[in-house]
C-alpha cells in the first residue's frame, strides 16, 4: 500500500507486522501506551500481554518496537506511557525491565517523566502506598533529535526575583520540569457513550508532547491505539496520523468519534506559549539595562574610572551570533580629564562582553564610544536615567537640557523605562 494511502487512517492489523504497514524512515513521533501485562483482557485474539509470561510480553513489546525504530525518521522520538506493577504484592519494575529491552534496539532514553494522575481509585492496600502516577519515557533515534522546549514554555509560578536577574530567564518562560500533573479522563469526557476503552490518555499530556516532539504536518504513529486518543489529537493539531489496533471495535468507535468531533477536538491555542508578549518584552529590557549598567561598573574598575556614562539602545540589526535574542548598541561616553585611550575601552568592553557573566545575556553588542554626553542625546529628547546599582526601576526621566545636571548619580542612559517596584519582586 502507498504510504499516503496509510496515513489519517487507523488499521486493524497485529502491532508486530508493523514494518509490513509503513515505510522505513517515515515517522516523526509515535505516542503510545503498550497493553498491560496480564491484567486486562482487549477481547481480540493474538493480543499482547493478557495471558503471556513476563518474558514473552517484554519480547512481544521489543518486537513492536523494534518495528517502530525502523519505521522512525533519524531525527523522531518515541513516547511511551507505562507504568510498574505488582505480583503477589512485589513490584515488577516494568518501565527499568522495558528500558532495557528499547537499549538492545537501539533506541536511547532521554527522558524519564512522572505523569501524576491526580484522581485514582481512593483505596490503599495494606502496606503499600497509593499509586497515584505512571512513568513517560521518551526515547530518541539518534542524538539529532526534534524537540521543540520553546513551544511549551511557560511563565507560570515564575519566581519574582526575575527583575534582578533578567538573564538567568528565558523571555519565553519556563521549560516544564520532569513532573507532569495531569488528571486522567474521566468518563463522558470524549462525549457520552463514547470510552468504553479502558485508559484513554488525557488530551493535555498528549498536546504537549505533540508540541514537545512535532510540527504540523509531521507524522504521528500510535501502534496501541486504543480509543485513538492520540490520533484524534494530532489530527486536531494538523498532524497526519497513523494508528494500529488489534480490537476493530475500537477503531470503529475511533472514526464515529473523529465524525462526530469534526476535527479531533483542536485545541484553541495550540502552537501559543502561555507567556504574555509583556514579560518577554520585560525580560529583554532588563536584560539590556543591566548589560549596560555591569559593562559600565567592569570598565570603569578595569580602566579608573574611564566612562562617565553609557547609553543602551536596540539596534535594528539582525544578530549573528548563536544564542542572542537582539542587536543592542552601548554608546559609551568617555570621561576627558581621564583621559583614557578609545582603543583600550573598545578593546576591554569587546574582551568583557565575550566572557561570562555579559556573554550569557543573549546580547550582541556593538560599541561606540563618544566625547560628550551631547553626542548621544538628541536636542529635544526626553531620557531615563539608571543609577550604577538599580536598573529595574528608573531613577529619573529627564529632557535632554537637563541631563548634565544630574549625570555621575544617573549613569545609564536610555529610551526604555522600566519601573519594577522592587518590594514587589523580592
Ligand atoms: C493500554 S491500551 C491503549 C490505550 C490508548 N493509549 C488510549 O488512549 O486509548 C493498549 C491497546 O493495545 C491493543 N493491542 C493489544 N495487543 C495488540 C497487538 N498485538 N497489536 C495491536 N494492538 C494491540 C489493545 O486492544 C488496546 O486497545
Amino acid at each position: 500500500m502507498k504510504f499516503q494511502a496509510v496515513l489519517n487512517n487507523v488499521h486493524n492489523i497485529d502491532a508486530r507486522n508493523i514494518c509490513s504497514l509503513i515505510e522505513s524512515e517515515s515517522v516523526d513521533v509515535t505516542i503510545t501506551s503498550p497493553p498491560y501485562f496480564d491484567m486486562k483482557d482487549y477481547g481480540c485474539d493474538g493480543q499482547i500481554g493478557f495471558g503471556q509470561t513476563y518474558d514473552a510480553y517484554l519480547d512481544d513489546l521489543k518486537n513492536v518496537f523494534e518495528g517502530v525504530f525502523r519505521c522512525t525518521k533519524r531525527t523522531g522520538t518515541l513516547w511511551v506511557v507505562i507504568d510498574a506493577l505488582r505480583k503477589s504484592g512485589e513490584v515488577v519494575p516494568l518501565p527499568f525491565d522495558f528500558d532495557r529491552k528499547m537499549r538492545e534496539i537501539g533506541w536511547k532514553l532521554r527522558e524519564i517523566i512522572i505523569w501524576e494522575k491526580d484522581k485514582t481509585v481512593p483505596w490503599v492496600h495494606k502496606g503499600q502506598v497509593r499509586n497515584c502516577f505512571e512513568y513517560v519515557l521518551m526515547f530518541s533515534k539518534s542524538d539529532e533529535y526534534n524537540f521543540y522546549v520553546d513551544n511549551v514554555r511557560s511563565c507560570e509560578n515564575i519566581k519574582k526575583w526575575w527583575v534582578k536577574y533578567p538573564e538567568r530567564y528565558n523571555p519565553n518562560g519556563k521549560a516544564p520540569g520532569g513532573v507532569w500533573d495531569f488528571p486522567i479522563p474521566t468518563q463522558g469526557s470524549w462525549g457520552s457513550g463514547y470510552v468504553r476503552h479502558f485508559c484513554p490518555l488525557p488530551d493535555e499530556l498528549i498536546e504537549r508532547i505533540l508540541q514537545l516532539s512535532s510540527v504540523e504536518g509531521d507524522v504521528v504513529l500510535d501502534p496501541f491505539s486504543g480509543s485513538g486518543a492520540v490520533l484524534a489529537k494530532a489530527f486536531g493539531m494538523n498532524r497526519a496520523f497513523v494508528g494500529i489496533e488489534l480490537n476493530s471495535e475500537y477503531i470503529d468507535m475511533f472514526h464515529r468519534y473523529l465524525a462526530a468531533v469534526d476535527g479531533g477536538g483542536a485545541s484553541k491555542d495550540i502552537e501559543g506559549r502561555s507567556c504574555s508578549k509583556d514579560f518577554y518584552r520585560a525580560i529583554l529590557d532588563l536584560r539590556v539595562l543591566k548589560y549596560a549598567r555591569v559593562l559600565y561598573k567592569k570598565i570603569n574598575d578595569e580602566l579608573d574610572g574611564a566612562l562617565l556614562a553609557m547609553r543602551a539602545e536596540y539596534s535594528t540589526g539582525c544578530t549573528k551570533k548563536k544564542n542572542a535574542l537582539v542587536v543592542v548598541e552601548y554608546k559609551m561616553v568617555l570621561r576627558q580629564d581621564v583621559g583614557c585611550a578609545v582603543d583600550k575601552v573598545l578593546d576591554v568592553a569587546t574582551r568583557l562582553s565575550g566572557k561570562a557573566p555579559l556573554s550569557k545575556f543573549g546580547i550582541e553588542p556593538y560599541f561606540v564610544t563618544c566625547e560628550r554626553v551631547c553626542d548621544v542625546v538628541a536636542r529635544d529628547e526626553s531620557v531615563s536615567l539608571y543609577t550604577e546599582r538599580v536598573t529595574h526601576k528608573v531613577w529619573k526621566k529627564v529632557a535632554a537640557r537637563e541631563l548634565s545636571d544630574v549625570l555621575g548619580a544617573g549613569v545609564i542612559i536610555s529610551s526604555i523605562c522600566v519601573d519594577f517596584d522592587e518590594s514587589n519582586y523580592e
